[in-house]
């Protein structure tokens, strides 16, 4: 048997030959059971001595099987390492990057975080006392009705701004406040300057002597920070519900510098107005600390908001607000080193 398993196993090149090879020999219907089998019908004084010998010639087989399947192995495996080309480049890994959205409010939140204000959230899913009544909108206003605001029940209704994060802030807290509230925000509106859902970061500062002339310092330094010291810095009167002084806040345009162009043709980024709006702020308006159940007279505070899309596109030149929903890998790679 051993001898003709020495032939077979010098012929086996693969496991696959050696596997049938095994199972002839040793397997359970195999040659040496066979043999086994045999031993039955032996003389009794015969069947230690023929029992032994079949025990040493299985150790035998199981032996150079072994030795033949390390062979096979130790073949495969010097063959692998021949094809293997060490000088080849290497697959490099993807590296990812912030979506521009996330940029601007992580810049907007660290700029604020050397302030001392804090990050605060809030459901988007919304009370409409929050989003609304406490804020000061009356019953009939405007972006009240259902052609603005996205509602899921009468009182429910998905967040228009980020502002009853303030009013939340303002009804578990008392002064000093100092907050900012990045998020999602919602509106029934979609068209090739809005998307139904946008982002923004609202933030307000609450103490005992607050004045508007904190509010522009802030601001200012939010700007110059955002888009560089060279930015030129406007405060115009406006109006807000939550706010009393309201106003708007406008930066020079960096792309005509306000000299419009030479050929007449128009700025797209400022309309060769000179300015862009970039901000809605305020002094908070009293009736919210009222709502807040705060003393009277106590407390003055200012509010701002801005829209992050916004920012965004005027911080990094994006001209379609349809970019930062496509994920479009050659769009969004692009920050990967800012
Ligand atoms: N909530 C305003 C908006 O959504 C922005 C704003 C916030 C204005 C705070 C003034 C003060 O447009």
């Amino acid at each position: 048997l051993i001898p003709e398993l020495k032939t077979g196993l010098e012929n086996a090149n693969s496991e696959a030959d050696l596997e049938e090879l095994r199972i002839d020999f040793l397997g359970r219907k195999g040659r040496l059971a066979k043999i086994m089998e045999s031993l039955a019908s032996l003389d009794p004084s015969e069947r230690p001595l023929v029992g032994k010998t079949a025990n040493q010639v299985k150790e035998a087989l199981n032996a150079a099987f072994d030795e033949k399947k390390q062979a096979i192995l130790a073949l495969a495996q010097s063959n692998a390492l021949a094809s293997f080309d060490p000088t080849l480049p290497g697959r490099r890994l993807e590296q990812g990057s912030l979506h521009p959205i996330s940029l601007v409010m992580k810049q907007v939140s660290d700029i604020f975080a050397t302030l001392g204000y804090k990050v605060a959230q809030g459901p988007q899913v919304e009370l409409d006392k929050y989003n609304f009544e406490y804020v000061n909108f009356p019953h009939d206003h405007p972006s009240r009705d259902m052609q603005d605001t996205l509602y899921i029940t009468d009182n429910v209704l998905l967040r228009t701004h980020t502002t009853p994060v303030q009013m939340r802030t303002m009804l578990a807290n008392k002064p000093p406040l100092a907050i900012i509230s990045p998020g999602k925000v919602y509106r029934r509106d979609s068209d090739l300057t809005h998307t139904p859902m946008f982002h923004q970061i609202e933030g307000m500062y609450i103490d005992t002597k607050v004045s508007l002339a904190d509010l522009r310092g802030t601001l200012t330094y939010l700007i110059h920070s955002l888009f560089g010291k060279e930015r030129k810095v406007r405060f115009r009167p406006s109006f807000f519900p939550f706010t009393e002084p309201s106003i708007e806040v406008d930066i020079s345009c960096a792309l005509c510098g306000g000299k419009g162009f030479k050929n007449n043709e128009p700025c797209r980024v400022c309309k060769t107005t000179g300015w862009v709006e970039i901000l809605g702020a305020g002094m908070i308006d009293p009736t919210l600390f009222t709502n807040a159940g705060y003393p009277d007279d106590t407390y003055t505070g200012f509010a701002f908001g801005m829209g992050v899309e916004r920012i965004a596109m005027l911080k990094y030149g994006i001209t379609d607000l349809r970019m930062f929903f496509q994920n479009d890998m050659r769009f969004l790679s692009q920050f990967a080193s800012v």
